[in-house]
């Protein structure tokens, strides 16, 4: 039996600096240990624990799709001690990945539905890994539309910017880009905030899940926008971030009620949520 405590060793193969703050880089691994690929075997919307040998673990959303193979990639925001090691840390040095943690998005239940996804900031990243699950040919024909809301403070803060260029031109993925606000007379895409650009772009509710990741206050003002269009709360589905220490359901320390976010969650229904205390 494998060591759920025990990280696999990955080297870091590619460091992009995303956002024009330099704070968000997408960190892009590769397994030193051939066989440990398999066993990392994911899902959308999981996450592992990045981790770092006397500095420490971060949980993180696993940013990659299980239909990219040869890598895995997170996006990593600088906030504090661990993060703030790992942007100071090079192509080429190895370090741990323990996981994959926690449910993922129930794409098979989604299957044959529309599917609107809602997101901000950098909450995007295990939303990009289901937008290429989702688009990878043998995948796309199983679901029906796809509507993306995705927005940023300002068009430099925005995360994946090749990939959003490519969703924009394809005809099989709605995208709805928008930015708080921007001086850049080039700007082509939406500006305003993601919950009033979502009740603009109204997708409909007929047959559809909606999946929202972002900050609390883009939550809280996208919730009651989603049920004015007629999603149902348990067709809209959301991921937590809660405070965690051993990501597998065994220290407490991320519990809301009797759920645990790290291996209950973090993918939770609305409908589920609304049954729990406001402990997240
Ligand atoms: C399931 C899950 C998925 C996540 N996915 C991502 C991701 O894809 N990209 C990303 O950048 N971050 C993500 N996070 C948040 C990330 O885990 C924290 O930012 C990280 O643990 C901070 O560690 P640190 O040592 O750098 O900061 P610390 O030194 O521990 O803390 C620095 C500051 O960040 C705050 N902080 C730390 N952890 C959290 C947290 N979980 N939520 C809110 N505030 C926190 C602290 O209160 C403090 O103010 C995710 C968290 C969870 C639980
Ligand atoms: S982090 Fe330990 S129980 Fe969730």
């Amino acid at each position: 039996m494998i060591n759920p405590y025990l990280p696999y060793p990955v080297r870091i193969d590619q460091i992009i600096t995303e956002t024009e703050d330099r704070n968000l880089k997408t960190f892009k691994f590769v397994f030193l240990n051939p066989e440990d690929e398999p066993r990392f075997a994911y899902h959308p919307g999981q996450f592992a624990e990045l981790s770092i040998a006397g500095k420490g673990e971060i949980p993180i959303g696993i940013a990659s799709s299980p239909t990219e193979q040869g890598f895995i990639k997170f996006t990593v925001n600088k906030v504090g001690l661990v993060s703030s090691y790992l942007h100071n840390m090079n192509e080429g040095e190895i370090m741990g990945v323990r996981g994959p943690l926690g449910n993922w998005y129930p794409l098979e239940e989604m299957a044959g539905k529309n599917i609107v996804i809602v997101a901000g900031g950098f909450a995007f990243t295990t939303l990009r890994s289901t937008i290429i699950y989702l688009l990878e040919p043998k995948n796309r024909a199983r679901f029906q539309d796809i509507t993306v809301v995705y927005g940023a403070r300002s068009p430099g803060m925005l995360l994946y910017k090749d990939e959003l260029a490519a969703w924009e031109a394809r005809d099989d993925i709605k995208m709805h880009i928008t930015v708080d606000g921007t001086d850049d007379p080039d700007w082509k895409y939406n500006v305003g905030f993601v919950p009033a650009i979502t009740e603009k772009k109204a997708p409909s509710a007929g047959d559809a899940y909606a999946l929202v990741c972002g900050p609390p206050i883009m939550i809280k003002f996208t919730q009651p926008v989603l049920e004015k269009l007629g999603f149902p709360p348990e067709r809209i589905i959301m991921s937590l971030e809660n405070r965690m220490k051993c990501g597998i359901g065994m220290c407490g320390r991320c519990s809301v009620g009797p759920e645990f976010v790290c291996k209950d969650g973090p993918v939770f229904t609305l409908a589920k949520l609304n049954s729990l205390p406001k402990e997240y």
